[in-house]
């Protein structure tokens, strides 16, 4: 059964900086709630349950904000102060845990799931890039989908979301031979590049960064040379995957929030802000006066 989850948070996050300078990107906040609790939580609906960080020097609090903080727990019990006390104790689920290793240099995505092999072992897992939020606020249960096409088909699945034809350059692209993917189900794929030019791209259908793969992959990164920016490209495993055993894209039906930069972490928090509770009513008549 599915239950790791590979977090890669080992970046440096230049395209939030000065932000995070001094944070990790990945506790910059959406709303009231760091972006990697959004993605963890994003996790754990799916049904996974062991969170493997791979990370690196200078990002212990993220790791902190999934430990107990027994002073400030003691302190809000005290108080009385229930509701804030299960938001901070209550991050994960009692079964669920967060395990850390570390990538002790920057050489690609591709190393860093690498890094986690030791923990995930023969064991078949996901991969979710922490920039990217997925508002499922629509009840598209994206990762969950993503299990269930993973299960049924036995091959692995990588999520996908057609994007302007200027900014294929920013990411992977599939092709899937012109195949229209409905939203929220899986098509399968003929190839794949890594950051393409807009006129080598095969199509817009770009990776956004959650993956359902199989344990083999592992073995796979391990003979995987550097790619594109001279760095162990996860793409160029699944392109090996994809000829040996096949692979699907997973046309997403949530909103997708590129939050690793700063236009995108804005929206994500308004996106989010106008669905919370106690922000909703307050930020809508805050935006009507702009
Ligand atoms: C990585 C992947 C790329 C994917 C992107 C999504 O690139 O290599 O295939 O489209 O994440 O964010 P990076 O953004 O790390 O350069």
């Amino acid at each position: 059964m599915l239950s790791k989850v590979v977090i890669p948070v080992a970046g440096l996050g230049t395209r939030v900086l000065p932000a995070s300078k001094a944070i990790p990107k990945e506790m910059l906040t959406v709303v009231d709630k760091p972006v990697i609790q959004h993605v963890v939580e994003e996790a754990i609906a799916a049904g996974f349950r062991q969170i493997i960080l791979v990370t690196r020097s200078g990002k212990q609090a993220i790791e902190d904000h999934f430990d107990h903080h027994y002073e400030l727990e003691a302190e809000l019990a005290r108080k009385g102060k229930t509701a804030l006390l299960e938001s901070i104790r209550d991050v994960l689920p009692a079964d669920a845990e967060v395990i850390s290793v570390r990538q002790p240099k920057a050489l690609g995505l591709g190393h860093a799931v690498l890094c986690a092999a030791p923990v995930v072992g023969d064991d078949d897992f996901a991969v979710m890039l922490p920039d990217m939020l997925i508002d499922n606020h629509n009840s598209s249960r994206d990762m969950s989908n993503m299990v269930e096409a993973f299960n049924a088909s036995g091959l692995g699945q990588i999520m996908v979301e057609g994007v302007p034809e200027d900014q294929v350059q920013r990411y992977g692209i599939v092709d899937c031979k012109g195949v229209a993917v409905n939203l929220g189900e899986s098509a399968d794929i003929a190839g794949m590049v890594e950051k393409p030019s807009p006129t080598e791209a095969p199509s817009n259908l770009a990776i956004v960064g959650r993956y359902i793969l199989p344990a083999s992959v592992m073995t796979l990164l391990k003979n995987t040379p550097p790619g594109a920016g001279d760095e162990i490209q996860l793409t160029d495993a699944l392109q090996t995957l994809l000829s040996e055993t096949g692979l699907q894209a997973y046309s997403m039906a949530g909103k997708l929030y590129d939050c690793g930069n700063k236009a995108g972490l804005l929206q994500a928090n308004v996106a989010f802000g106008l669905q919370h509770p106690e922000t909703a009513d307050e930020l809508r008549a805050f935006l009507k006066t702009l």
